[in-house]
């Protein structure tokens, strides 16, 4: 691999590993890793500890009103994903309770709270060697990305390793809940008004259904190898 540091855009349907992939390649390439879905969790965290969220109803005005006071960040960890800090506290783990996944996908549908955070995320990657993973990455976020993925899987295997990880978290669910989650925040994420979830033109497709974590890194690895080595062509033509 050379140093050449690219942008790699990785969209996709919820728990489909695109997170997984994108930090162990961020690993393997010394590249920055972004969550670009933790961000939107944020958001959502802080509206539902600002009772800007009422067991189904979200108050979207409250929340455009209340944006400015969200400071998102991310604090590197060594070897692992960066914790989300919103406004100075970490919350990394309290973004991935049942209740913001509930949420989350009404949250991302408010095109203020969009345009606030593709603005964030497209300062984070203005000097390459990142790989953003998200819905609107490859579309909206960085449309000149060098490599996109666009990474499916089936949804009952979504939701075996979705509920394992649950679980392994401490907390109870089923696996009805967790498939029915899924379902609907596909469905939201997909047909929503704003950037809605597709798939790039230029996009690459990965199903790992059948594809172990070290089979599709290995895949996603060829193909940065790949536009490296194109790149390198054009720039010596
Ligand atoms: O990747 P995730 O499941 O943590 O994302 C949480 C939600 O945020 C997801 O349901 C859709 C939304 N999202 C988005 O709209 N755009 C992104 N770039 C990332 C996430």
């Amino acid at each position: 691999m050379t140093n050449k540091k690219i942008t790699i855009a990785i969209d996709g349907f919820s728990s489909c590993g695109k997170s997984t992939l994108a930090k162990e390649l961020a690993n393997e390439l010394n590249y920055i890793f972004i969550d670009s879905g933790a961000m939107y969790r944020g958001v959502t965290l802080f509206a539902l500890r600002n009772n800007l969220i009422s067991n189904t109803d979200v108050d979207r005005e409250g929340i455009i009103d209340k944006l400015a006071d969200v400071n998102l960040e991310f604090k590197a960890n060594k070897n692992d994903a960066p914790s989300l800090l919103l406004n100075g506290e970490n919350v990394a783990d309290e973004i991935r309770t049942p209740i913001v996944s509930s949420f989350v996908s009404k949250i991302a549908e408010i095109k203020e709270v969009r345009t606030k955070l593709v603005g964030e995320q497209q300062k984070m990657g203005n000097k390459g060697g990142i790989i953003m993973d998200g819905r609107d990455i490859g579309t909206v976020v960085f449309p000149s990305a060098d490599l996109k993925l666009f990474i499916t899987a089936d949804v009952d295997i979504r939701t075996e390793r979705r509920f394992k990880e649950l679980i392994a978290r401490g907390f109870e669910t089923t696996r009805d809940a967790v498939r029915e989650n899924l379902i609907k925040r596909d469905h939201i994420d997909s047909n929503r008004e704003e950037s809605p979830l597709t798939k790039a033109e230029t996009a690459i497709e990965i199903d790992n259904t059948q594809l172990s974590r070290e089979e599709q890194l290995q895949k996603a690895l060829d193909l940065v190898e790949e536009i490296i080595i194109q790149q390198r062509k054009i720039f010596m033509i």
